[in-house]
């Protein structure tokens, strides 16, 4: 089956969009504390793909040789799996992308792959901080000389899910 990656840090709202995705409550556990994903964990959420929900990149206090072994095996299947196609980068719609967020989507543009941003949370921003969201995006873009679809999401009123689900089913189909 082509897979579907989720990358980004702890709390952004990967295992949340899972549920929104699969429509269901508690399919893949979340928490309001950051750090609750801590393996890699596959989830069929319909007959065409499966999503890869991965842990929180940058996550502090999760040992240093734990996080360093995440980023490697993350690195690895994003470079070398073969049924990966496309590649989600969840990033918090609140805040300006950090350096993680940076160093994530360079490597992600270095492996080729396909990719979509994901701004989680959007239930949490009124108008014009939406509009603030989505040019910061548009910079860290820029700045990296990169154009990938930028889709909305909401886990609590599941705003973006019929948008994100056109995105992926369009690269899940060309692969
Ligand atoms: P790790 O597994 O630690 O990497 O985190 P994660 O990225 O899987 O985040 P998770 O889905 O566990 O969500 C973290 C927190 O954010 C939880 O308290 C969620 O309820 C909350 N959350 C996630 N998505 C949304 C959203 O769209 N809107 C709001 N208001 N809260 C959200
Ligand atoms: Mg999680």
């Amino acid at each position: 089956m082509p897979e579907v990656a989720l990358l980004g840090r702890s709390n952004v709202g990967k295992s949340s969009l899972i549920n929104v995705l699969a429509r269901r409550r508690s399919l893949a556990k979340t928490s309001a504390h950051p750090g609750k994903t801590t393996t890699f964990n596959l989830y069929c959420v319909d007959h065409d793909f499966v999503v890869v929900d991965a842990p929180g990149l940058g996550y502090a206090r999760t040992s240093r040789s734990e996080r360093d072994r995440w980023e490697r095996e993350l690195a690895l299947y994003v470079r070398k799996r073969e049924r990966l196609a496309v590649v989600l980068m969840l990033m918090d719609s609140r805040h300006a992308p950090t350096e993680v967020d940076r160093d994530t989507m360079r490597f992600v543009h270095d492996s080729g792959r396909p990719a979509l941003i994901v701004l989680t949370k959007s239930d949490k921003l009124s108008g014009n901080a939406r509009t603030k969201a989505l040019s910061r995006v548009a910079n860290a873009m820029n700045a990296l000389a990169v154009e990938w679809p930028v889709v909305e999401t909401s886990a609590k009123t599941g705003r973006g899910r019929e948008e994100l689900l056109e995105w992926v089913d369009r690269f899940v189909s060309s692969i």
